[in-house]
């Protein structure tokens, strides 16, 4: 395994004519979910590439920039034990000079609803670091979470807009045996906290046996994920809704059939987590401007 530190060492690796090159971007403090995108790769590429940067111009002032967990020593065993070819991690710095002025800023309900209503711009940054990877390595393929549903869309949306030409993989949510989405923030909780966070699972469990069962009222969904995460007190919720999985607008009502995305934020203690349950992953839209709809 080669460990990349700079963006010209980047940009001088050559790809051989014929090698399909999978990317996975990540911000490190790796588990089983970055991982399961890092095996997907393996599995398909001929060589893959994982990013680690905790991408500064994705968090907004009072976010949780600079305690983000870190620890490389562990993230490149780890990586390395799974099989990967490069570790690319610039620093910001290199990925940000001084004069740098040029943005992605994806625009409309997408980005400014849900996580883009409490997190102003973080979309801007997750598309601009995005885009730049994608410039710097040149992919065939990227891997990304369903954890992370409204960023996946987003990314969708980026690389049909900008004709990157690359094939999206959007890979399921890697849990914990409890049923917590596995994240790198969950270092930050309690043993009180962490028991309590499983709260967004549960109520995702119950919304989703209610559209299982036919119900095609959003708003009794709305009220059920509302009223689950309100039965725990270390549990504030910031949102709860169901949408289009493509352009993350509200849905009115569930038609049969339907691709449906139910979506949590829920602050518990000092992290804010979030997690999403997708109805009919394999009917929504894969970025390819052809199939639109
Ligand atoms: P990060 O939070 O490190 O996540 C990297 C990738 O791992 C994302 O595609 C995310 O959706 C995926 N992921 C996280 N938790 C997961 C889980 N439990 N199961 C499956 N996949 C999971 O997302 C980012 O970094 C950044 O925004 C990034 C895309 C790297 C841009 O800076």
């Amino acid at each position: 395994m080669q460990v990349i530190n700079t963006v010209a060492e980047m940009l001088a690796l050559r790809w051989s004519a014929g090698e399909s090159v999978g990317l996975v971007p990540t911000m490190g403090y790796l588990h089983d979910g970055h991982l399961s995108l890092a095996h997907a790769a393996r599995q398909e590429c001929d060589r893959v590439v994982v990013s680690i940067f905790v991408n500064p111009t994705q968090f907004g002032p009072r976010e949780d920039l600079s305690r983000y967990p870190r620890d490389l020593p562990r993230d490149l065993a780890l990586l390395d034990q799974a099989n990967v070819d490069y570790v690319f991690t610039p620093t910001a710095e290199d990925v940000y000079p001084s004069g740098f002025a040029s943005y992605i800023d994806p625009i409309g309900p997408l980005v400014e609803r849900l996580e883009g209503a409490t997190r102003p711009g973080h979309f801007r940054g997750v598309a601009t670091v995005v885009a730049k990877l994608f410039q710097l390595v040149r992919p065939q393929r990227a891997y990304f979470g369903q954890k992370d549903a409204q960023q996946a869309a987003v990314i969708r949306r980026l690389v049909a807009d900008l004709h990157f030409g690359l094939t999206l993989r959007i890979l399921p949510t890697v849990r914990e045996a409890d049923g917590l989405a596995m994240s790198s923030r969950n270092a930050y909780l309690s043993p009180e906290e962490r028991q309590a966070a499983t709260i967004l699972y549960k109520a995702l469990t119950e919304a989703r046996r209610q559209v299982d069962a036919g119900e095609p009222n959003t708003d009794a969904l709305r009220v059920t994920l509302a009223r689950v995460i309100a039965s725990e007190p270390r549990a504030h919720l910031d949102y709860a809704d169901v949408c289009d999985p493509n352009t993350m607008l509200p849905l009115p009502r569930i038609e049969p059939g339907q691709p449906v995305l139910l979506a949590l934020a829920a602050r518990v203690g000092p992290a804010r987590l979030i997690d999403n349950f997708l109805r009919h992953p394999d009917r929504i839209w894969d970025g390819d401007t052809r199939s639109q709809s």
